[in-house]
């Protein structure tokens, strides 16, 4: 099997800092708190808990939408960052090529040069059948799909990923799953909240919420790592290995 052909070309030397990051809204309790991690190209960073735990609201920081609550978050070389949210949205009567497209026009490519690399992008994500579609057509499996090939040809430094293979069958969650580690190899930080094992077991690390609760992350001492055998002196106690990546 080729390697997927999604290879963004980011700047050189992205990098993300959280030290001390929490958040809770106005009235609610700590989502979580005390989180450490640094973000590297090359990593695909899995954002995992239950339902309502804060990994949207976490993704939200990142994409500096959101002031956190606590702690800082530093980015350097972040100069364009990518977001795929959990309800896609786009034009409903384009076509899905024309989604994909948009991006690479924008940055100076032809019409010709850029359905080529859409349709590149498009295949990596399975997209071939539903190229010249309208978007109000398409399954809400397919345009996220979709928005994740649109998002890949805008090649960012960050890219933010909210639960990409949650209406998908078995097969393609690990198509998406497998483009979604190329674009990291290739540079880029990509970073997936999800639930789904599958998608959790093909993330180089996980940051577990369901650990940095209230109390969870922040408790003081050896106690805290639950296990994260190995974190080093940056990695907070909810930051532990993709259970597929743990040996
Ligand atoms: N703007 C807001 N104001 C107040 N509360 C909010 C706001 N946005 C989210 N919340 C609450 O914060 C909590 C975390 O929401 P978030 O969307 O981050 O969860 P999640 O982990 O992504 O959940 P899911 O897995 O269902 O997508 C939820 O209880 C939600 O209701
Ligand atoms: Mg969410």
């Amino acid at each position: 099997m080729t390697e997927p052909s999604a290879a963004p070309d980011p700047g050189p030397g992205a990098a993300v800092r959280a030290r001390g990051l929490g958040h809770r809204f106005t009235g609610t309790a700590d989502l979580f708190t005390g989180l450490d991690f640094d973000l590297l190209p090359g990593e695909v960073v899995g954002v995992c808990g239950p339902s309502g735990c804060g990994k949207s609201t976490l993704l939200s920081i990142l994409a500096g939408w959101l002031a956190p609550h606590s702690g800082t978050l530093e980015a350097t070389g972040v100069e364009r960052t990518g977001w795929v949210f959990q309800n896609p949205f786009g034009v409903p009567g384009r076509t899905a090529l024309d989604h994909v497209v948009l991006p690479l026009l924008a940055k100076g490519l032809d019409r010709s040069a850029a359905e080529t690399r859409a349709d590149e992008a498009m295949a990596d994500f399975r997209l071939e059948a539903v190229r010249d579609r309208p978007f109000r057509e398409l399954s809400g499996g397919e345009a996220q799909r979709l928005m994740l090939a649109r998002a890949v040809c805008s090649a960012p430094d960050l890219l933010l990923v909210d639960e990409p293979t949650a209406q998908l069958d078995l097969r393609t969650a690990a198509t998406v799953n497998r483009t979604l580690g190329a674009i990291a190899r290739a540079g880029t930080i990509v970073v997936i909240a999800t639930h789904d094992p599958h998608t959790r077991e093909a993330c180089t690390r996980v940051l577990d919420l369901a650990t940095a609760a209230a109390g969870g992350a922040n408790a003081e001492g050896g106690g805290g790592g639950d296990g994260a055998g190995g974190a080093g002196p940056h990695a907070g106690a909810a930051d532990v290995p993709g259970s597929g990546a743990a040996g």
